[in-house]
């Protein structure tokens, strides 16, 4: 028996919108015969591998799946109505919302630790998975948005990644990985053949634990809403500059807030407001990164804005640091 983990030679690449529209096919006839008449699940984070394997089984057993997006306080502006958006309402899929934000920012409450932070919001979110799940009746199957360097890094002892057998054992679900033997290159190309907006193909990588590890040490729930409110700016003045060629492309940019103040002054009074730490990096494999020369204007243009829209804030700083030293992430 072919290890069904491994990329066999002969695959090709699928590099074009036909290719695209042949893999859909054959995986279509796929899914239908190992699903057959039975219930799937799938968490989706809007991320761009889950998207598109819920677009595929949506493609290939429609109302037989059932998406949960769990929104957990941490997903950047608008992400989780897009979510709602473009599979409830355009793709008509069964989607149940889990609105968790308090859940999650209760559990975080006073916790500074970065790792700590990371176990917590992983923990928390398998708990209100599994709670769905429970609700539910009949599923066998668990769609999982696993990608082929996921396979690599497993078996290479790189890191047990999350796609890779990190489902806890209470839920005995078989499988479903329809895109578990593409590279992430292919899988954007299939995502925009399945008719998925621009924005969430061509997403940037979002960590798991979203902006909890962003909003440097213990979150605050102001904080978090400043830090929501300038990463917004920072994503679109960056990829407006981008899409009008003033700028190169630029491989992840986002926005930081530390858990400090910094002093400021407005009509003669001095005030003690956060600042905002600008990270723009290009990297071909995330393992090293440098940083771009973002435009003067550019950097201008942001902080003027988040100087005069996001309260709260009174400064703003662009981070020169490459990787290594610095890693892509703050914490
Ligand atoms: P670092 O900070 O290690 O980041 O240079 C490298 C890449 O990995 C992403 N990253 C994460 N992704 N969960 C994730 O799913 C995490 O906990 C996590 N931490 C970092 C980071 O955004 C960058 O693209």
């Amino acid at each position: 028996m072919p290890d069904t983990n491994v990329r066999p030679d002969s695959m090709q690449r699928i590099t074009t919108p036909a290719l695209a529209a042949a893999f859909i096919e054959e995986q279509i006839k796929e899914l239908r015969a190992q699903i057959g008449s039975d219930q799937v699940l799938l968490a989706l984070s809007g991320g761009v591998d889950s998207s598109v394997v819920a677009a595929l089984l949506i493609r290939a057993v429609g109302k037989q799946l059932t998406c949960v997006h769990v929104n957990h306080g941490l997903m950047r502006k608008g992400e989780s109505e897009q979510v709602i958006d473009v599979f409830r309402n355009q793709l008509g899929a069964n989607l149940i919302y889990v609105d968790a934000s308090d859940r999650f920012l209760d559990k975080l409450a006073g916790v500074s630790d970065p790792e700590t932070k990371r176990k917590i919001i992983g923990k928390e979110f398998i708990d209100v998975f599994a709670e769905e799940a429970e609700k539910l009746e009949g599923v066998r199957f668990l769609g999982q948005g696993t990608i082929y360097p996921d396979i690599l890094e497993s078996k290479d002892g790189v890191k047990a990644h999350h796609n890779v057998g990190g489902m806890p054992e209470k839920f005995d679900f078989e499988l479903v990985e329809p895109v578990k033997l593409l590279f992430k290159d292919e899988v954007r190309v299939v995502g925009r053949a399945l008719g998925l907006p621009d924005s969430m193909v061509d997403r940037q990588p979002f960590p798991g634990p979203g902006l909890g590890v962003r909003c440097l040490g213990a979150i605050t729930r102001d904080r978090l809403a400043a830090l929501r409110e300038a990463d917004a700016i920072v994503r679109e003045e960056i990829g407006k500059a981008v899409a009008d060629g003033t700028e190169a492309p630029v491989w992840q940019y986002f926005a930081v807030v530390p858990d400090m103040r910094a002093t400021g002054v407005e009509n003669g009074k001095r005030r003690f407001d956060w600042p905002v730490i600008l990270r723009a990096v290009n990297t071909v494999d995330a393992m090293t990164a440098t940083v771009p020369e973002l435009g003067w204007d550019l950097l201008k243009r942001i902080t003027d804005r988040i100087l005069a829209e996001v309260p709260g804030v009174c400064r703003v700083l662009y981070d020169l640091s490459p990787k290594p030293i610095g890693t892509i992430e703050f914490e």
